[in-house]
Order: structure tokens, then sequence, then C-alpha cells
């Protein structure tokens, strides 16, 4: 099978990320303090780059969740008993073979739905997944899941999996909303399974973003050549010095990038000029950690029971499996 014999439905097209990126520049670069959303990241460099992250010695969450999967996933599949496993932000869906090998143990899985922002990401994981599994129903969605959950499958007894702590990439304003509209997606009975990151000391989170090989910070300004190339814009990468710092108030690492000069950047497809001062910082990422309580209390509010709580031998990362209630 080639790649383009794959089953992909593609919900959001380059035109269309683009068309959202010249939205969300013009906002975020006028704003004061400048932001930017963090999806643009996942091009296919980033998508890379992530994948090369999550190898970094100081990047624990991808190894913890990996560790709470490979123990719990048989009981995962006993408990959801699902036919349709969706996946959101799947990414390269690496961990979630050990979700798929469960299931299918268990003998009910019919399909898997990975659904991302990003083509290149997907369009890789699906190959090497019907490599893998050639005989299991494969359907990659392309798709934000803010705007596009209504295109989820709607049929087969349903375990939709959040993995890698990426609902930790939204505001906690932005989470209330998405995670009902989530539930709102699901019939009672059918499961989330939420893998977050837990709040522990800065002096192992600030490694995991600023890691020394400098992997994270080319992450990071990935998202200037994502500008260049969409928008026509000026961006030196070199001049933007990465910066992951603890926000103990909102219990976050912020990923930003701090202007090393004042400088003047040129967007051309929105005709805009964006000025930064000297040490002017540009927030790109925010990456929200845990505690039981406060997600139990947030799945509750959307309409969610927290039937699991599992975590990681260290307690850095949690996976929680909530049924709709
Ligand atoms: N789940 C994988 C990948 C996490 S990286 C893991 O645990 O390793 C975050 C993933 O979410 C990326 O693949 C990125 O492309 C995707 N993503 C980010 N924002 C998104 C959005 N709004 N809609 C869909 N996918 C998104
Ligand atoms: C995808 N997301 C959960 C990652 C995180 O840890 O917040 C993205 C990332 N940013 C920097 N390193 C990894």
């Amino acid at each position: 099978m080639t790649l383009q014999d794959l089953d992909l439905d593609v919900y959001l097209t380059p035109e269309d990320l683009a068309a959202g990126l010249r939205t969300d520049a013009r906002t975020g670069l006028s704003a004061s303090p400048k932001w930017l959303p963090p999806k643009y990241f996942y091009d296919a460099r980033g998508s890379e780059l992530f994948e090369e992250i999550t190898r970094l010695p100081e990047y624990y969450p991808t190894r913890a969740e990996r560790s709470i999967l490979a123990e719990r996933a048989p009981a995962i599949a006993r408990i959801t008993g699902a036919k349709t496993l969706i996946e959101l932000g799947s990414g390269s869906s690496e961990k979630t073979r050990l979700l798929l090998d469960a299931l299918r143990e268990h003998g009910t899985l019919g399909s898997f739905t990975p659904l991302d922002v990003s083509e290149s990401a997907l369009r890789h994981a699906l190959d090497d997944l019907h490599r893998d599994y050639p005989d299991l129903h494969l359907h990659g969605i392309v798709a934000d899941f803010v705007n596009h959950l209504e295109v989820l499958p709607e049929t087969g007894t349903r375990l939709v999996a959040f993995l890698g702590g990426t609902i930790g990439n939204f505001t906690p304003a932005e989470r209330a909303p998405f995670l009902s509209a989530l539930r709102d997606r699901l019939a009672p009975g059918e499961f989330l399974l939420l893998g977050a990151d837990l709040v522990k000391s800065p002096a192992v989170l600030i490694p995991a973003y600023a890691d020394a090989a400098g992997v994270t910070a080319e992450f990071n300004r990935n998202v200037l050549r994502v500008l260049n190339r969409e928008l026509g814009a000026t961006f030196d990468p070199s001049r933007f010095a990465h910066v992951a710092l603890w926000d103990e108030a909102n219990e976050w690492i912020e990923m930003r990038l701090r202007s090393a000069v004042p400088q003047t950047v040129r967007l051309e497809a929105l005709d805009l000029d964006i000025t930064f001062g000297r040490g002017e910082e540009l927030r790109t990422e925010v990456s929200a950690k845990f505690r039981r309580d406060g997600l139990t209390a947030e799945l509750a509010a959307a309409g969610f029971a927290v039937r699991d709580w599992w975590t990681d031998r260290e307690d850095r990362f949690a996976l929680t499996l909530a049924a709709a209630v």
C-alpha cells in the first residue's frame, strides 16, 4: 500500500492552516505581551523535532506515560471493551501501539482513528501502522481537535485517547470548553484516556523544557520558520533566545522566545511590521502540570467520571481513565 492509498480524511488543508495562522499571528503578535498558539509548531520539521524531544534524557513525560501504558493497557482493554480507538493529537502514535496490542488481544478492536493537525506526522504514523497492523482498519483524520470534533467516528464502543500531556498545552480557559465539547461527542459509558503531566519540582521540570542539547530550543524557534515560510515573514531565529520558565502561580511551564536585540520583523502576507524591544518576549506555549483533585474536578465539570488514576513509579505523570456520564 502506498501513502496515497491510506484512508485519510483531510478536514484541515494546508490553506486552512495558513488562513488560521494569518488570523492568529495578526492577533497574537499585535498583543501585549505577544503570543502565538502552539499548534503551529508542528509542520514536518516541528513534528520531527518533537519526536527527538521525546528521546531526550531530560524529557521524562513520554517514558513515564509509556511505562504506565505498558502496565495498564490490558486493564484498559478489559474495562473499556473498546471497538473503536480514537487518538487526538496522535503524532507518531508510537505509545498507542501498547493500547492497540491490548485491545487486539482482548478481541474487541475494530478500528483505529488517529487525528492530528500535522498531515506529515499522520501519514508517517499510518504508513508504519499499516505495515505492522495489516488487518486493522486505520482511518486517519487531519483536523484541529478544537474545531473539528464533530468529524470523529460515531460507531463502535469508543475510547478516545488524548496522550502525551497535550491537554496541558491549553490554558484553563481553553481546557473547559474543549473537555465539554469532547464529552458531548460521546455516549454515556464511552471512555476518555487522558495523559497528564503532574506538578513537580522545577529542578526536574525546567531541564525537560530546556535540554542541554538544545533540541527544545530548536523546536521553539521552529515556529518562526513556519511564519517565515507561510507568511513571508523575516524572522531571524538566531536573534531569539529560547526561554522556559516555571510559573508557580499557574502551575505551568511557559515557553517563550526572547528578542536578543531591538528589531522590526516584516510579515509580508499581513502587510504588517512587528517591533520587538531588546529582551521582549513572545509566549509560544504553556504546558500545564496537574494535581489529581484539580483534574478530577475539571473532568467532572465536563461530564466525565474518573474511574482510574494511574501514575508511573516516580509519580511524575498520570494516566486517567474517565467515563462519559
Ligand atoms: N500524542 C503524541 C504527540 C504529542 S505532541 C505523544 O504523546 O507523543 C502534540 C501533537 O498534537 C502533535 O502531533 C501536534 O501536531 C498535535 N496537535 C497540536 N495541536 C493540535 C490541534 N489543535 N489539533 C490537532 N492536533 C494538534
Ligand atoms: C505536546 N506537549 C505535551 C509537549 C509538552 O511537553 O508540553 C510539547 C513540548 N513543548 C516543549 N517540549 C515538548
